[in-house]
């Protein structure tokens, strides 16, 4: 592939911007500066840099963000800053967008990719891919909440019930839930339905991937396809940094 081909394709702006990029002795390959927007390179597995920031190559942009309180997901946020803009700029040049959504005040695991065939897979109701949240609540919990939570309940918009794969107790104030369905707020509705209230909500993991330790709040990093489907299939792990 011709490097301003692979400048362009991962995010770095228009095919002339990325050939004066490149001519202009901002990349580099190898640690030896590239300034030729027509060497042929081999893309699968490249690590260039630009402008000092290495970059790795790839053919589809997935990554593992650690949302932080005080983002919305959406493209327009209305009272909050984007998690987008957490993002370097190429990343949001490319257009990947969030798999699913966060509420503003909910933090942890968060996907994003450019890939929409991925997005669509993965949200769509019959891919059930287990969600874990780590949830407070106002009011101490009763047994005869967690049974409820197990066994089903009706939220406003639908008379089918929905229920949790798994609840751990943690604490009298805290559990863990573990849900295969995204509905509009459903964590937050489920515990206000069995009469509780969530005063703070995690997501730890997503599939059988777990948000790594290591990654702070507001932090990404590159997550590669197979460690996706690792994820929609085994136990949970944390991803690999
Ligand atoms: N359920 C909620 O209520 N909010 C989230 O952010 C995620 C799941």
């Amino acid at each position: 592939m011709r490097l301003s081909q692979v400048l362009f394709s991962q995010g770095f702006g228009s095919r002339r911007a990325c050939a004066a990029l490149i001519a202009g002795g901002a990349v580099q390959l190898g640690g030896r500066i590239a300034d030729d927007p027509e060497e042929d390179v081999a893309a699968e597995g490249l690590v260039f840099s630009v402008q000092g920031r290495a970059w790795p190559y790839h053919a589809r942009a997935l990554v593992l963000m650690h949302k932080p309180a005080g983002y919305e997901c959406s493209q327009k946020p209305r009272h909050h800053p984007s998690v987008m803009s957490l993002l370097p700029p190429p990343l949001r040049e490319r257009g990947v967008q969030p798999i699913g959504r966060l509420d503003e005040d909910t933090t942890g695991l968060l996907l994003f990719t450019d890939d929409g065939a991925l997005i669509h897979r993965l949200t769509s109701p019959r891919h059930h891919v287990p969600k874990v949240y780590e949830i407070e609540t106002r009011h101490p919990l009763e047994d005869a909440q967690i049974e409820r939570l197990l066994a089903g309940v009706v939220l406003d918009d639908d008379p089918l019930p929905v229920r949790a794969a798994a609840v751990q107790r943690r604490t009298s104030f805290t559990l863990s839930l573990t849900l295969t369905e995204g509905k509009y707020h459903q964590v937050k509705r489920m515990l206000a339905a069995v009469g509780n209230r969530v005063e703070s909500l995690h997501r730890s993991a997503f599939g059988a991937l777990a948000l790594p330790p290591d990654l702070a709040p507001g932090e990404w990093r590159w997550l590669y396809p197979r460690q996706l489907d690792a994820a929609t299939a085994s136990p949970a792990t944390p991803a690999a940094g």
